[in-house]
């Protein structure tokens, strides 16, 4: 991570999701949305919070700042909810923090709608990385000062969870029919969604996807091994997501609706 806090209050549970991510407040006076390692998914969801998040930023996308939070499960003592106590006690050590945009509301695309730009590139990051969560049921953008914000990455990588055979994965195509910016995209023209395809594939390379790599922590990559039987070194882990990220890219990216539809 860029940084590491340490919690020092638990403030309440979101509901919401499946994981009951919390809201905290941390010895930097700031106040964050925690993914806790001890949620029922396991480390990869917090892998790929922190790829997907930060390959976002690279591409110019606003997602709220990530960080580490370091939790000692003492501060869950006098939480009430049974629950709560047990997720906080699973979950000592590093956890993933999001800054907590105050007074931000979900993206519902009734209203204001962003820029078709900013639109075509959080629509090309998610087929990129097969981020089935930017649907109308789950959006997972916010509005925060008329501003779109990208958030909630978690189910996204996809093939973190079977490693299929890299280059069938990189050329697999991506059903977006139901992405919640898919009525902003349908308004570019095609030679608008060329540029941003080209702009933003460019962005991604050997390079910036290291350095997005060397953001995740060792231990999320090495919890990988306990859920697929595996041995490697979290270096090794680095270099098989770099590889399966350039290979995707780096092909004729069939898998961007907006310039190749989907296959049947
Ligand atoms: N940085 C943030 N600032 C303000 N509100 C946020 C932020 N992150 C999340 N929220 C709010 O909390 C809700 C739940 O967060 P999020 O979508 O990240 O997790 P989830 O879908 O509940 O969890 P998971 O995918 O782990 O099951 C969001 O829909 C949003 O309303
Ligand atoms: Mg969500």
């Amino acid at each position: 991570m860029r940084r590491t806090v340490r919690a020092t209050r638990y403030v309440t549970p979101l509901r919401e999701g499946g994981s009951l991510p919390g809201i905290v407040e941390a010895d930097d006076d700031g106040t964050y949305v925690v993914k806790f390692r001890g949620a029922g998914q396991g480390t990869a969801s917090l892998v790929a919070e922190v790829v997907v998040g930060e390959l976002g930023r690279l591409l110019g996308i606003r997602v709220p700042e990530l960080v580490g939070v370091d939790l000692d499960p003492e501060i869950g003592r006098r939480e009430p909810d049974e629950e709560v106590q047990d997720l906080l006690a699973a979950s000592a050590g590093l956890n993933l923090g999001m800054d907590f945009l105050p007074g931000s509301v979900g993206y519902d695309g009734l209203g204001w709608t962003p820029p078709v730009t900013e639109a075509l590139a959080v629509h090309w990051l998610d087929a990129f990385t097969a981020n089935v969560d930017r649907t109308w049921r789950n959006p997972n953008l916010l509005v925060w000062h008329r501003a779109l914000w990208a958030i909630d990455h978690g189910a996204a990588l996809v093939f973190q969870h079977a490693w299929p055979d890299v280059d069938r994965w990189a050329a697999r195509p991506y059903d977006l029919a139901q992405h919640v910016l898919g009525p902003v995209v349908a308004q570019a023209s095609r030679a608008q969604a060329a540029d941003a395809d080209a702009h933003l594939a460019g962005l991604v390379t050997a390079d910036s996807l290291g350095e997005v790599l060397a953001l995740v922590p060792d231990a999320w990559l090495l919890g990988m091994n306990a859920a697929l039987g595996d041995d490697r070194p979290a270096g090794a882990w680095r270099d098989r997501y770099v590889e399966y990220l350039l290979a995707r890219v780096g092909g004729a990216r069939p898998w961007w609706p907006p310039l190749h539809g989907v296959a049947a």
